[in-house]
């Protein structure tokens, strides 16, 4: 049976279970592949990011070049938009120069959808993060990880914990883990930093939150979008700071896991990041497969 992409991954809403599974099949095969067969049609990926980035743009780069595309790092603070040009303008340019995949992370969140609009069936748009909305890839690099851990989401007991409101990742885990059959999602983290309308459970008390969960995943606070923060790191990291104390409330087996960038000591120790039950690097190498994944799979007629 094949199964069909759509031509822009804006959001998870974007992907039915079986294209997500299919992400999945051909992330594990990007796993093993020497990888030319998982090249994609046309070959040109350019990385526009806005905001900061290690993992997510160096992965998209590594991904692209591993399926033997090109990849262009355009360089924000030296371009023309300082010019005047606009930012439609200068996706048209770089369009008309052959680039085929913008992989865009941008803080307004409408931005990734304007340019998609904008670019019709003439290229593909990536979001690789809009402001405090979405993040897909990162879900599906968060999930794929997990179903290399376990075998049935539908059993699975998640806690996220931290920034909710403000994470993209949050957000775009929950949809993606919802979509998968996760059943029980407790989103944990002080009133302030939690969603305001959600039918998600929230749980404030970081132990109750917790415990006998299979996967605690913990989150950077996201001072950038915050205004007027009236936290304490010291106080925080009280309250929410992931300890292997605290982390006795889990499950004994239950596995660890961080997007990046951690902040040691703030929001989990080095003993947790560091620790056996830390999956955070393995999140991040699947990382690349996922991308190669994304990259092969999405329409294109252009
Ligand atoms: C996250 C992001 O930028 O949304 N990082 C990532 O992409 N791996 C999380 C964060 O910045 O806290």
């Amino acid at each position: 049976m094949t199964i069909t992409f759509p031509q822009h991954l804006l959001s998870i809403d974007d992907l039915s279970l079986a294209q997500i599974q299919q992400v999945f099949v051909v992330a594990d095969q990007a796993s093993h592949a020497k990888s030319a067969d998982l090249s994609p049609k046309h070959q040109v990926v350019a990385n526009l990011f806005f905001e900061n980035s290690t993992r997510t743009r160096c992965s998209f780069e590594i991904a692209a070049k591993k399926i033997g595309a090109e990849v262009m790092n355009f360089d924000f603070q030296t371009s023309s938009i300082h010019k005047g040009e606009t930012w439609l303008d200068t996706v048209d340019n770089l369009q008309a120069m052959g680039v085929n995949y913008f992989v865009i992370r941008h803080r307004e969140e409408e931005f990734p959808f304007k340019v998609a609009r904008h670019l019709g069936e003439r290229a593909s748009v990536i979001n690789a993060g809009n402001g405090s909305q979405e993040h897909p890839t990162q879900a599906l690099l968060d999930a794929y990880t997990l179903s290399r851990h376990f075998s049935d989401f539908a059993q699975l007991k998640i806690a996220i914990v931290g920034d909710i409101r403000h994470s993209r990742v949050a957000h775009s885990n929950v949809k993606l883990l919802t979509k998968l059959g996760v059943k029980d999602i407790r989103l944990v983290g002080p009133a302030s930093l939690l969603p305001t309308a959600t039918t998600v459970h929230c749980e404030q008390n970081l132990l109750a939150g917790i415990e006998g969960v299979d996967v605690v995943m913990m989150l950077r606070i996201q001072k950038e979008r915050i205004d007027t923060l009236d936290l304490d790191d010291a106080a925080y990291h009280a309250d929410y700071g992931l300890t292997v104390d605290k982390l006795r409330s889990a499950d004994p087996k239950a596995l660890v896991m961080h997007p990046g960038p951690i902040n040691r000591g703030l929001e989990l120790t080095s003993e947790v990041a560091d620790g056996p039950q830390s999956i955070i690097l393995e999140q991040v190498r699947n990382g690349v497969f996922i991308r190669m994944a994304v990259l092969k799979l999405l329409k294109n007629t252009f």
